[in-house]
């Protein structure tokens, strides 16, 4: 399809799971859409009415899912792909402009917006306290897409050079050993008792947090709906605090006197 009035499609995020960690646009779109796209669980922790038709799959086969959405716009369809957390983080957003890199005469008629969301690693970070204060980076375990010495590698200079690193996509079922060498890499860089959060299901009914350190990361336990805060040198976890005021990363570098290396020293949990 090269000309015609095409529809449009939005690329949305949903934040990680709660419509009130949405921006305020999307629920309208979500509404007004004549076609709603996207992962089946992600389609249903929406919540929101809409008298869209509704187009579930599953949570491997982005390409055809994002060429599917393509041809519904350019068909005249005001259509949604929804992403959960931010779209352009590991996600649907990417995957659709890669389809009009693929295909530069097709879909011209589209127009394209992406809505942005909270990712995964900012809500667990709010939840206590400020641990992204300083460089941080993301990195995502699954090496379905790209091959595991390259994560070993990006792993290893972004422990190397002490950022705080945020592991997405942590582990599964397919891939149960990734999460334990990825802590082999890092602690090749960092201190033992380097403060940790782990945090799965972030802003959904079962939500929990755990401040643990990197020794103990390994067997922590997380799965594809965990996201992981590893800090960096000067992470600092503060004791006796409640959960939400209990670890950050300062924004300066370095340790002034007076400060020590600190440690969590209970798993705390919400
Ligand atoms: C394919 S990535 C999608 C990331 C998403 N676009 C974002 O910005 O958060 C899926 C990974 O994101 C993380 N994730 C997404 N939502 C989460 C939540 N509510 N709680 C914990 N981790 C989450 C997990 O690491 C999961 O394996």
């Amino acid at each position: 399809m090269t000309a015609g009035h095409g529809g449009s499609l939005t690329v949305v995020g949903i934040g990680p799971g709660r419509l009130d960690w949405c921006l305020p646009g999307v629920a309208a779109r979500i509404a007004s859409a004549t076609d709603l796209v996207g992962y089946r669980r992600y389609l249903d922790l929406v919540g929101v009415e809409t008298t869209a038709r509704r187009h579930p799959s599953n949570n491997r086969v982005e390409a055809d899912r994002a060429a599917f959405a393509l041809d519904r716009a350019a068909g005249g369809g005001e259509v949604v792909v929804v992403s959960s957390g931010d779209p352009g983080v590991f996600a649907m957003a990417s995957a659709v402009v890669e389809q009009l890199d693929r295909w530069p005469d097709r879909w011209r008629n589209v127009r394209l917006e992406v809505v942005p969301g909270v990712t995964a690693a900012q809500a667990l970070a709010s939840r206590v306290g400020a641990p992204l204060g300083h460089d941080f980076c993301v990195i995502s375990l699954s090496d379905v897409l790209k091959p595991w010495d390259v994560i070993e590698r990006r792993l290893d200079a972004a422990a190397g050079a002490d950022f705080v690193i945020a592991l997405y996509n942590p582990t599964s079922r397919h891939r149960p050993w990734q999460l334990g060498l990825a802590v082999e890499v890092l602690a090749s860089h960092r201190d033992p008792i380097t403060p940790v959060v782990v945090g799965r299901d972030i802003g959904r009914p079962d939500e929990e947090v755990r401040v643990l350190r990197l020794d103990q990361l390994a067997e922590a336990g997380a799965d594809m709906r965990t996201v992981i805060l590893v800090g960096s040198s000067t992470t600092r976890v503060l004791e006796g605090r409640p959960l939400g005021a209990s670890v950050y990363t300062p924004r300066w570098y370095g340790l002034p006197e007076g400060h020590r290396p600190t440690a969590p020293s209970n798993h705390a949990t919400a």
